[in-house]
């Protein structure tokens, strides 16, 4: 029997444009639904599964977790939190770690530090430069952050003490900051995910961190989408071979169970103190567990590498496939976080890729957006170009 899926939900509230399908179980890189029809994952719950689904290492090691706790309290030492956040500080080359739940918690917690960095200071208003068409979050002050009017719109006042600036223009900067003495912090994603797929230049992440240096300023990236081996490195910036200040990372770091952090530098890491900051749910045991095997599975199976390797393969058969076509701007995008930019909005791709067994999205209303799991094979790379590319040169036809 088919299940008939409803177009709204009577009791979940309504705040998201759903595709119709209802997914049930996944394999690797493949989902199914409740009816049975088979998927390709090319958006491993928008850059999440990182070790897509039902991995048979990842389960045994959550199914063991969940015999001894699930969740205790931050009154107690955790000492999964300790092996995550040495985890974490080996590979970023940071010094300390607050675990939180989400990707908005990880960027508010990121705020809080460059406010009371600058209250430190004896900055009684300080500002934190951000980024257009950058996107932080959906809580007040990560919407106000966000560079996406639709985001913000119904929501004001929004928050104050940011201000805004043009993505790889570093002169914008420092006009905008000009004889400012209340800016502490510059706030941005190493590649923007939901603003279209937009990497930072390596040359202005490495002016950006000087500039940073001269001003006393905190470095603050976001990593909760392009980071946790997104790019083939373990962070994105890392390319650059830059260190920030403060690192919010979420999306990928559990694979799938929800759990945020922020990493923070010499600078920044004994900013918060007791009282300053906290969450119940933050860095549970589960949670914990979740990221150190993560990280382990990662790199037993070479992850890393294998981001790099099928992403390279992937965007290079992208652009072999769409590149020429009229109504496409760009292929753009590092390891497995790809972008294809189109001259037209195409959110219309994602229902059809589904039904055509292929899971993706559109953000910034023209740019499709691939985000796999970083098991992806190169073969399942070529899959995913196979049942797109029809798609899109009939979209771009209509
Ligand atoms: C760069 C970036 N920061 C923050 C967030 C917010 O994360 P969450 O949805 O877990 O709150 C997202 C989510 O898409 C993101 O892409």
């Amino acid at each position: 029997m088919t299940a008939s899926i409803p177009a709204t939900s009577p009791h979940v509230m309504n705040t998201y444009g759903r595709v119709p399908i209802a997914l049930q179980r996944g394999q690797g890189c493949r989902v199914w639904d409740v009816n049975g029809k088979e998927y390709l994952d090319a958006l491993g719950g928008i850059a999440v599964n990182t070790l897509g689904h039902n991995h048979a290492k990842l389960v045994p090691a959550l199914q063991h977790q969940l015999t001894q706790l699930i969740h205790t309290s931050n009154y107690y030492h955790v000492p999964l939190q300790e092996q995550l956040a040495q985890l974490l500080v080996e590979r970023s080359g940071m010094s300390n770690v607050f675990f939180c739940n989400s990707g908005l918690e990880a960027n508010e917690a990121a705020l809080k530090i460059a406010r009371k960095f600058g209250h430190d200071q004896g900055i009684e208003k300080p500002e934190v430069v951000v980024y257009e068409k950058a996107f932080h979050g959906r809580s007040i002050a990560t919407l106000s952050a966000t560079g996406n009017p639709k985001v913000q719109a119904g929501f004001g006042p929004l928050v104050e003490g940011f201000i805004r600036v043009p993505q790889n223009d570093i002169e914008a900067l420092r006009r905008a900051t000009e004889r400012n003495p209340n800016v502490v912090a510059v706030f941005f994603e190493t590649i923007q995910g939901e603003g279209g797929v937009n990497p930072m230049r390596i040359e202005y992440l490495q002016q950006l961190r000087k500039l940073c240096d001269e001003r006393g300023w905190l470095m603050m990236i976001d990593e909760v989408q392009c980071g946790m081996g997104r790019t083939g490195k373990w962070f994105a910036h890392q390319w650059a071979g830059i260190v920030p200040d403060v690192m919010p990372l979420a999306k990928g770091l559990g694979s799938g169970v929800p759990v945020g952090a922020v990493v923070a530098g010499p600078k920044a890491a004994n900013v918060l103190q007791p009282g300053n900051h906290g969450t119940t749910f933050g860095g549970n045991p589960l949670a914990m567990r979740a990221g150190v095997e993560t990280i382990r599975i990662m790199e037993e199976d070479g992850l890393l590498q294998n981001a790099a390797t099928v992403g390279a393969h992937l965007q290079a058969a992208l652009r072999a496939a769409l590149g020429s076509l009229s109504g496409v701007k760009e292929v753009r995008g590092q390891g497995l976080m790809i972008g294809v930019e189109l001259d037209k909005p195409c959110g219309a791709l994602v229902g059809r890729a589904a039904e055509a067994g292929l899971l993706i999205s559109v953000t910034a209303e023209s740019v499709i957006r691939i985000v796999p799991p970083l098991i992806l094979t190169t073969a399942e790379a070529d899959e995913i170009v196979a049942r797109l590319t029809p798609l899109v040169q009939a979209l771009l036809a209509e």
